[in-house]
C-alpha cells in the first residue's frame, strides 16, 4: 500500500504518517509538505527515523502532487489551519492551499484512483448560530441550560445537523467547500472520500500559536514563560472546548483506512465530547498541577470575529458506524505534553518564543 500525506510535516500529518508506518511497515508512507508552519521542520528527522519518506511540495501546484506518483490513499492534512486566517491578512493563501489544494489532491485520486481522508473542521458550523446557543455562565464556564436542545444540539454536543447558513469564517468555508467538492468528485467519478470534521485536537509535536493550538500554547507557557491572556467574551476563560488527542485521531484514521467503506460518504464530527471537554480556566488550573507552576493569566476582552464561546462534539454519528471511540482524558494528553515539553526543551522552547 502507498500512502501520500499531505502536510505531512505538519502536527496531525507526521503523527499519523508515524503511526500508520508503525503498525504496517510493508506500507511506503509518504509526507509532503511545504514546511510553512514554524516547527514542521522539526519533522523531517522524525520522519526519517520513522521510515516515513518526504516530499517537499506545495499543494496548491498539481505538479509538486504529481511528484508523488500514485497512492491507494491520500490524507490531506495541509492547511492554513488558523479561524483567524484573512481577518487581518489577504484571504489568498487560505483559499490556496485549503481549497486549491485539496482540489488537486482529488484531481490526482481522479487521474490514478485511490481513496481520500480530509480532515475538515468544527469550523463549518456558522459562527452566529453557535454563539446564539443558550449559554449561562458558571463559576468556571458556559454551559448550556439544563435541559436545553435544538436542532442539532444539545448537552450531548453539536450533530452533523446543526443548521449550515450564515458565515463561518474563511477557514470554515474553504473545509465547507471541499466537503462539497469531494462530495461531487464522489458522484462524478465514484472517488471515495472520508470526511472527519475535527474539534479541537492536541498532543505532543502541536506547534501551538495565539490563533492555532491554544491548548500547547497554553501548556507551554506554564513550562517555558511567557504571555498568555483570556481573549474574548469579556476575558473571563469561561469558553468550553472539547479535545482529542491526537493519538486517539491516529486510531481513527487508520480505521478508516481499513474499512474505508463504512466510513466514506458522510462527513462526521470527530472529537472528545462532553466527558473531554474543559475551559480556558479549567485549563489554567490543570496546567498548574500539570507542572507546578502558576502564570498571572491577563484578560483581553475583545471578542474576534470568529470567536466562539462554546464547541463540543457529538460523536454519535461516527460511533453508530465504527467502533472506533477516543480513549484518552484530558490529563492523559496534558502528561504526554508536559513530557514532550520538558524533554524537548532545547528544539521547542525557540519555536514557542517566537
Ligand atoms: N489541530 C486541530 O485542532 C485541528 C482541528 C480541526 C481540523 N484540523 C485540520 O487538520 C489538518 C492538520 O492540522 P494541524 O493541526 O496538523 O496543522 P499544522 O499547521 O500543524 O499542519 C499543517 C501542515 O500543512 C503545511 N502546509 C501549509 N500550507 C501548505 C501548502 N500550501 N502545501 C503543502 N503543505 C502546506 C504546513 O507547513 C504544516 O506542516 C488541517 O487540515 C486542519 O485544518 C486541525
Amino acid at each position: 500500500m502507498r500512502i501520500l500525506i499531505t502536510g505531512g510535516a505538519g502536527f496531525i500529518g507526521a503523527q499519523i504518517g508515524l503511526a500508520l508506518k508503525r503498525d504496517m511497515p510493508g506500507a511506503s508512507v509518504i509526507a509532503l509538505d511545504k514546511l510553512r508552519r514554524r516547527g514542521s521542520e522539526l519533522a523531517l528527522p522524525r520522519l526519517r527515523a520513522g521510515g516515513v519518506g518526504f516530499l517537499h511540495g506545495d499543494v496548491r501546484s498539481p505538479d509538486d502532487i504529481a511528484a508523488a506518483g500514485p497512492v491507494d490513499v491520500l490524507v490531506e492534512c495541509s492547511a492554513e489551519p488558523s479561524v483567524h486566517a484573512g481577518y487581518a491578512d489577504q484571504p489568498g493563501y487560505v483559499v490556496q492551499t485549503n481549497l486549491t489544494g485539496l482540489v488537486n489532491c482529488l484531481d490526482h485520486l481522479r487521474r490514478h484512483g485511490g481513496d481520500l481522508v480530509f480532515l475538515s473542521t468544527s469550523r463549518v458550523y456558522p459562527i452566529a448560530a453557535l454563539r446564539a446557543l443558550p449559554l449561562h455562565a458558571e463559576e468556571t464556564r458556559f454551559a448550556l441550560r439544563d435541559g436545553a436542545c435544538g436542532t442539532g444540539w444539545s448537552p450531548a454536543g453539536i450533530t452533523e445537523a446543526f443548521p449550515l447558513a450564515g458565515s463561518r469564517s474563511l477557514y470554515g468555508a474553504t473545509k465547507l467547500a471541499a466537503e462539497l467538492l469531494i462530495e461531487e468528485y464522489a458522484a462524478l467519478y465514484g472517488l471515495r472520500g472520508i470526511v472527519n470534521r475535527c474539534g479541537v485536537v492536541a498532543g505532543p509535536w502541536q506547534m501551538g500559536k495565539v490563533d492555532q493550538g491554544f491548548l500547547s500554547l497554553w501548556l507551554a507557557r506554564h513550562v517555558y514563560g511567557g504571555p498568555l491572556a483570556y481573549s474574548g467574551f469579556d476575558g473571563t476563560g469561561r469558553q468550553v472546548r472539547d479535545v482529542l488527542h491526537v493519538a486517539d485521531l491516529c486510531e481513527l484514521v487508520a480505521a478508516q483506512i481499513a474499512a474505508p467503506q463504512d466510513h466514506a460518504g458522510l462527513a462526521c464530527n470527530v472529537g472528545g465530547g462532553p466527558d473531554r471537554s474543559v475551559s480556558l480556566t479549567e485549563l489554567t488550573a490543570l496546567c498548574r498541577r500539570t507542572t507546578g507552576r502558576s502564570l498571572n493569566i491577563g484578560a483581553d476582552p475583545a471578542t474576534r470575529a470568529a470567536d466562539i464561546p462554546y464547541y463540543v462534539t457529538d460523536g454519535a454519528a461516527l460511533a453508530a458506524r465504527s467502533a472506533w471511540r477516543p480513549r484518552r482524558g484530558v490529563q492523559e494528553l496534558l502528561d504526554d505534553m508536559h513530557r514532550w515539553l520538558v524533554d524537548q526543551r532545547h528544539l521547542l522552547e525557540p519555536v514557542f518564543a517566537a
